[in-house]
């Protein structure tokens, strides 16, 4: 970071017509790149308009760069449980701990938190930053705002809002005007996008899992044939779903509305449901909302904050129709109903294939989702949409969702680990054929894990043939149903823990994919304890391993 005001030591008296350069620092943590895309597009926005910008990953942050004051614009999302982004937990922790940098107002700040309402600890990281930032002795300049995940036109203003205030702080920052037109423009070249997805046809979809088995995975081929679209290994498929039409005309009969009551701008509601917006998870708004509109009493009981744990059990497997069931209303209309909800988020997949070897289509790995709960068969919005509602044939519509944090070493002899149970293989099958192309020689390890070896051993046939042929050096699988004691793939790892921290001695990435609520942590948890036996460490000299492996982005995960 460049010292701020540098301007004024070279030159300390300013002439009126060009006033003191102002150094905007745009400090991100990013987990899959949205807040970094932010990022990106405010410190263009800062640029175009005559600040001297600087862009900053949490990552590589630390207490000397708070020796001067600082004007910042903290972007930052948050993870499943209220947790910051991989990479931002080293500067998270300096800046919550005994030793984070002591600061006066001087350092000026204001934070927009990227979230997801259906969480309970919703923009949690970015909350905590910004009463940090506040405790610590920093200047708010702009209230923080907080954004779902439909966040692209949140953000816009708030960028807006904040240059606006600092412009007015510094009256330096003349509007020159320009830059890129929104967040999506920002990002990197794409010619399709989440607005204008590309209607990708479906080539085939098989069911992975043999008879017998209580999963059900299924392996999509799209084309992606004259789309002009290319992807890297690590990067992820955006997919734009439609809800179940059976479930969207329950909730027009529970609400006794008409489909096609008028929105506006020619959209009728049944289409608007399908399409538009989401209708099963709940949010907090939408309880919000509801808890108003219903004047239930149990429900605004619900939603007051000491009943915050009680609200979640009662969320629990519960979508919108069961509090529309629950706390009737007499009679609503469409704009009221539509008014508490969200849009419709795509919906993202590791991307199962490497471009390489599969040119022109794309490859993924999909767990579909269905359960019962609370007296209701449940599915999950894109997994039932990709499993019953497309057929080969039919169009998607997609777009490539780039996740630099998710990346092959730039170097083809370095060796890599991956973990990935369940759906978590996808990423791993289009590394391994984009080494495979490449003829890389760097040495790859997978531990694969899932219930049965007989019927959910995902692309059994595939990862023998390349452990046969040398490109896996060592697969290792973890089966955790064919026995009474469940192995998971975290176990594997403790057998084999000489070998593995052997590699990472010898500069081995580190991947994890999967899911994000215990796997990621139970094997970080073992990655710690392997360091901490092979290599003869105590806890803390572990920690600091991991942490510095993290830093240098060789453990990267991607978890959902
Ligand atoms: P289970 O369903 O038998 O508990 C893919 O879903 C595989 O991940 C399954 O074998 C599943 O086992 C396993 N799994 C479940 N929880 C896990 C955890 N906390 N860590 C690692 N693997 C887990």
């Amino acid at each position: 970071l460049g010292a701020q005001g540098e301007a004024a030591v070279t030159s300390p008296v300013q002439p009126e017509s060009a006033p003191a350069a102002a150094e905007i620092v745009v400090l991100y943590g990013s987990q899959t790149g949205n807040a970094e895309g932010v990022a990106e597009l405010a410190s263009d926005r800062a640029k175009a308009r005559g600040f001297n910008v600087r862009l900053a990953d949490m990552a590589d942050i630390g207490k000397k760069d708070f020796k001067q004051p600082l004007d910042l614009m903290v972007v930052v999302s948050t993870q499943g449980d209220g947790d910051p982004p991989d990479t931002a937990e080293g500067f998270y922790e300096l800046m919550h701990g005994r030793k984070a940098p002591k600061l006066d107002d001087k350092t000026r700040f204001s934070v927009l938190a990227l979230g997801d309402s259906s969480y309970t600890y919703y923009c949690q990281t970015g909350k905590d930053f910004d009463a940090r930032l506040e405790a610590l002795g920093a200047q708010r300049i702009h209230e923080r705002v907080d954004c779902d995940i439909d966040y692209e036109d949140a953000a816009e203003q708030w960028i807006e809002s904040v240059l606006d205030r600092y412009a007015e702080l510094n009256d330096t920052a003349s509007r020159v005007g320009g830059g890129p037109a929104s967040v999506a423009d920002a990002a990197p070249p794409a010619s399709y996008s989440k607005k204008h997805p590309f209607h990708a046809e479906v080539l085939d979809s098989i069911v992975l899992n043999g008879r017998g088995s209580d999963k059900e995975t299924h392996h999509i081929e799209l084309s992606l044939e004259d789309s002009g679209l290319t992807y890297e290994p690590g990067d992820a498929i955006g997919i734009v779903p439609q809800n179940d039409p059976a479930y969207v005309d329950e909730l027009l009969d529970k609400l006794r509305l008409d489909a096609e009551a008028d929105l506006g701008e020619g959209r009728r509601l049944r289409d608007a449901l399908l399409t538009e917006f989401e209708v099963t998870t709940l949010t907090r708004p939408f309880l919000e909302h509801w808890s108003e509109v219903s004047d239930a009493a149990e429900l605004r009981r619900l939603m007051d904050q000491e009943s915050r744990d009680e609200l979640r059990d009662w969320v629990e497997g519960r979508h919108i129709i069961d509090v529309i069931e629950h706390f009737p209303v007499k009679k609503i209309d469409a704009h009221t109903f539509t008014r508490a909800l969200r849009k419709l988020p795509p919906r993202l997949y590791s991307i199962a294939s490497s471009y390489q070897a599969a040119p022109d289509e794309v490859h993924l790995t999909v767990g579909i989702v269905r359960y019962e709960a609370h007296g209701r068969s449940r599915g999950g919005v894109a997994t039932t949409y990709l499993a019953d509602r497309v057929r080969p044939g039919d169009t998607v519509p997609i777009y490539v969702d780039r996740n630099k944090n998710f990346k092959l070493p730039h170097d083809d002899d370095t060796p890599v680990i991956m973990v990935g149970p369940g759906t978590g293989v996808a990423p791993y099958r289009a590394f391994l054929q984009e080494r495979e192309e490449r003829q890389a020689g760097g040495r790859n390890w997978l531990f694969f894990g899932d219930r049965r070896f007989r019927s959910d051993f995902l692309y059994q046939a595939e990862l023998l043939q390349w452990r046969k042929k040398g490109l896996l050096t060592h697969l290792d699988v973890a089966f955790s149903r064919d026995q009474r004691e469940k192995i998971y793939v975290q176990d594997r790892m403790r057998e084999h823990a000489g070998e593995l921290y052997a590699w990472l001695q010898e500069g081995a990435h580190f991947y994890v994919c999967g899911d994000g609520e215990r796997m990621a942590a139970d094997v970080h948890r073992a990655l710690l304890d392997v360091v901490r036996e092979a290599g003869g460490r105590d806890e803390e000299s572990a920690a600091e391993y991991v942490r510095e492996l993290q830093q240098a982005k060789r453990y990267q995960r991607d978890v959902y």
